[in-house]
């Protein structure tokens, strides 16, 4: 201030300053600093609650919001930054306004605490991005989707364990990653209830002597309600854990299609391409190309994961109300959220641009005696109890192994001669009949299944589904 000397929110008790290691350790606005327009609107609506109550005249008020909005324009601008000197964002906002206003400037921490404030800012930031990150989960689910609808009639492996189980519409493998990020959004969505609760009015631990106004603040921050106890309102973090594990989650469901992504692209695979945009080379191996971001997007699972054990750790043992270990709530939250708007736009981008392989993915979707189920369930159409069924399909998947033959080559002869179960029935019909990747794809009909049909109602849903959830982060 005019003396230059740092200026603190809690100066007036104390005879020395700080140690300069106390200040390095305390101080947060490196990166508390990206609260500013969360804090600002709180501001505003607190001074309104004040000139309520009779605490400000209309003149006051007048001039408050002003500089208000003035700090927010030159905050905005750059015009305005945080120095060294400022503890926090609370405390250069309010150096801000002492500039603009002098003494008045003072009034507006009346009836409220960096308590109640910090969490409310906190809550604020959180609900405005997760609208952004619902956004970008909007559209990964819509590039898998599209992906999903190109392919519904591609016949693919389907795997457990890594191994060739079922034929499964590569449609309906993209979209069990849908479904996985509509149930993160629709996570988000109902995170956003329970933070939907306003803190400011809370004061440091046990509300205001002054007639403040909380359901009006929340009102005007768009809040559906104050928080009913102020104790817990300071205190409570479970708004920013509940957030973390939701973030964490979303990594382990981009992580996992990253893996696939990876073993798709690769020699050994070879379903997609991914695309040039999306790829990377090596320093060294001239004809490489490397699907980093699918890696990173394993990769980051790590941090989100982290970022919640953190914040649990910290959060864990902590006596009631406000203690200082909650500022350490703020990193892992600020970068949960940077970390997922840096990766979801890439994952989505390179899922839009990936190129699939259909001849290989039909080609190679019967491999590996993947058609055996289909017929064991032939055999119990046809009386045979399923264990015997599968008994004998056992079999003459080792006599094929033996004889180097694969199920779609046999003859009904070979057939008949390895199980009589086998053999042409009275009808007439083969069991070759059903030695087909196209029939067994159809014959999974029922809901749920993998038959295209089927794979292109889910496609129907799930597109109404994500229109939803675009709309709830563009408007609410
Ligand atoms: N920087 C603090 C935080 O992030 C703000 C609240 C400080 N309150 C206090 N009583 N020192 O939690």
């Amino acid at each position: 201030m005019a003396d230059n000397k740092p200026m603190r929110l809690w100066g007036g008790r104390f005879e020395g300053g700080p140690a300069d290691a106390l200040t390095r350790l305390s101080v947060s606005v490196q990166f508390d600093w990206r609260l500013a327009p969360y804090d600002l609107l709180a501001s505003r609506a607190h001074a309104r609650v004040l000139h309520r109550a009779g605490l400000l005249t209309q003149d006051e008020l007048d001039r408050m919001l002003g500089a208000l909005d003035d700090l927010d324009r030159a905050c905005r601008t750059g015009e305005f930054r945080p120095t060294v000197a400022d503890e926090d964002v609370h405390t250069a906002l309010e150096r801000g306004l002492l500039e603009r206003l002098g003494s008045l400037g003072g009034k507006l921490r009346a009836g409220r605490s960096r308590n109640d404030q910090i969490a409310t800012d906190l809550r604020l930031y959180l609900r405005d991005h997760v609208r952004m990150i619902v956004s970008r989960l909007v559209e990964l689910e819509t590039a898998l989707i599209s992906q999903a609808e190109e392919n519904a009639d591609v016949a693919a492996p389907g795997m457990t364990h890594l191994q060739h189980a079922q034929p499964v519409s590569f449609g309906h493998q993209l979209l069990a990653h849908v479904h996985a990020f509509t149930r993160d959004v629709d996570r988000l969505r109902d995170w956003d209830r329970r933070a939907a609760i306003s803190p400011l009015g809370s004061g440091a631990l046990a509300g205001s002597s002054l007639p403040l106004d909380p359901a009006a603040v929340a009102a005007e921050l768009g809040f559906d309600a104050p928080a009913p106890n102020s104790m817990d309102a300071v205190a409570d973090r479970d708004f920013a854990a509940e957030f973390l594990f939701c973030a964490a989650l979303i990594g382990v469901h981009i992580s996992r299609l990253g893996e696939e992504i990876v073993l798709w692209a690769s020699q050994e695979f070879r379903w997609i391409e991914v695309d040039d945009a999306y790829s990377t080379g090596s320093s060294i191996m001239p004809q490489k190309k490397n699907p980093d971001v699918a890696e990173l997007a394993r990769g980051k699972s790590g941090r989100l994961i982290g970022s919640l054990m953190s914040l649990l750790t910290t959060l864990k043992g902590l006596p009631l109300t406000y203690n200082r270990d909650l500022q350490e709530d703020k990193e892992p939250v600020f970068d949960a959220v940077d970390t997922l708007l840096l990766v979801l736009p890439a994952v989505s981008g390179m899922i839009s641009t990936m190129r699939v392989n259909k001849a290989k993915l039909e080609a190679s979707a019967p491999d590996g005696f993947a058609l055996a189920t289909d017929l064991a369930e032939l055999l119990v159409r046809r009386g045979v109890p399923f264990r015997e069924a599968h008994e004998a399909v056992g079999h003459l998947v080792v006599w094929c192994q033996v004889n180097d033959k694969d199920l779609g080559d046999l003859t009904d002869d070979e057939l008949a001669k390895v199980s009589p179960h086998f053999a042409v029935d009275a009808t007439g019909a083969s069991v070759r009949d059903v030695l087909n990747v196209r029939g067994a794809l159809a014959a999974r009909s029922a809901f749920g299944g993998t038959a295209p049909d089927r794979v292109r109602d889910q496609i129907a849903n799930l597109r109404e589904i994500v229109d939803s959830q675009a709309a709830w982060a563009s408007e609410s």
